[in-house]
C-alpha cells in the first residue's frame, strides 16, 4: 500500500455525495430573515431534520477519523525524526482505530434510529485532508485537537439534545462516545507537547494549523458562546482533553473572529444582490 493517500481516492460507494466545507458551513438553511438561529434548539421547527444531518456528519467523520488514525500508523517510518511516528505513538493511534470503528457503527445505528439511511446527506472531508498532512504533529493537532476538539462539543450538544427530547438512546451513546473523544484529544495534546518540546517553531507551526482549522469550523456561527449557536464550547471536556484555560479563551475568540468575519461576507453578499 503506498504512503499518503490522497483524499480523492478514498474508498466510497454511490451512496456517498461529497460536498465542500464552504457549502455545509454557509447552508443558507441555517439562517432566517431574523439571522442567526439555534436549529437544534428543541423548539426549533427543522431541530429534528437538522439533527439528523449532524448525525450523519458525525458518521462520515468517524469514518474519516478511522482512515485518519490508520493512515498515520502506516504512513511514517518508526521513529524519533521529523517525518517519522514513534512507536508509542502508533500505538495510540491504533487504539484510536478500534474506539473510531466503533464510532462508526455506533453512529451507523443511531443515524437509523434517527430515520435516517446512508447517504441522505453530503459528505464533506475536511477531516481526511487534515490527516494529509506530511508531519505527524501537524496532523494530530489538526485532527485531534481541532477537529476532535470540536467533536467533544458537537458530542455534548448531541448527548443534551437528546436529554432534553427524552432520547435515552441517543443520550447515552452520544455520552458513551464522548468519552472516547475525550481520550482522543488529550492524545493530541500530550503528542504535541512531547514532540515539540525542544522545536517551539514546529510547535507554533502545529498551532497555527489547529487555529485555521478551528476558525473554519467556527463559520457561519456554527460553534460560538452566542445563544443562538447551535454547538457551544464544551469547557469542562476541553480542560479534561489538556486545554489550558488560555488555550480555551483563545478558541472563543477564534469564534468570535470567524461569526464577525462570516457576518462581513453575508453583509457584502447582500448588499451587492440589493445593488443588482
Ligand atoms: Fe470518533
Ligand atoms: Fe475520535
Amino acid at each position: 500500500m503506498r504512503h499518503q493517500w490522497p483524499v480523492e481516492e478514498l474508498a466510497r460507494d454511490v451512496r456517498f455525495h461529497h460536498v465542500r466545507i464552504e457549502e455545509t458551513v454557509f447552508d443558507p438553511r441555517n439562517l432566517n430573515p431574523a439571522g442567526q438561529i439555534n436549529t437544534l434548539a428543541p423548539t426549533y421547527g427543522n431541530a429534528t431534520d437538522n439533527a439528523r444531518r449532524l448525525m450523519h456528519g458525525i458518521f462520515v467523520g468517524e469514518i474519516q477519523a478511522l482512515e485518519g488514525a490508520g493512515r498515520t500508523c502506516w504512513d511514517f517510518a518508526t521513529g524519533d525524526g521529523r517525518e517519522q511516528a514513534p512507536f508509542a505513538l502508533k500505538l495510540d493511534m491504533a487504539r484510536q482505530c478500534w474506539d473510531e470503528a466503533r464510532h462508526v457503527e455506533i453512529s451507523c445505528k443511531l443515524s437509523d434510529h434517527m430515520g435516517s439511511e446512508i447517504g441522505e446527506f453530503g459528505e464533506q472531508t475536511m477531516l481526511y485532508e487534515a490527516a494529509c498532512n506530511p508531519d505527524p504533529v501537524l496532523r494530530l493537532t489538526g485532527v485531534n485537537r481541532a477537529l476532535e476538539g470540536l467533536a467533544i462539543d458537537v458530542f455534548t450538544t448531541m448527548r443534551d439534545f437528546g436529554a432534553a427530547l427524552t432520547d435515552p438512546v441517543l443520550a447515552f451513546a452520544e455520552d458513551w462516545m464522548l468519552a472516547d473523544e475525550v481520550t482522543h484529544v488529550k492524545m493530541g495534546s500530550d503528542w504535541l507537547r512531547r514532540l515539540t518540546a525542544n522545536d517551539p517553531q514546529r510547535r507554533k507551526d502545529a498551532l497555527d494549523f489547529q487555529k485555521a482549522v478551528d476558525k473554519l469550523f467556527s463559520f457561519g456561527g456554527f460553534r460560538g458562546e452566542r445563544q443562538e449557536s447551535p454547538v457551544h464550547l464544551a469547557r469542562n471536556f476541553r480542560r479534561l482533553a489538556g486545554f489550558s484555560d488560555d488555550e480555551i479563551v483563545e478558541l472563543v475568540d477564534v469564534s468570535a473572529e470567524a461569526w464577525s468575519e462570516a457576518q462581513a461576507q453575508q453583509e457584502l453578499a447582500r448588499a451587492q444582490a440589493a445593488a443588482g
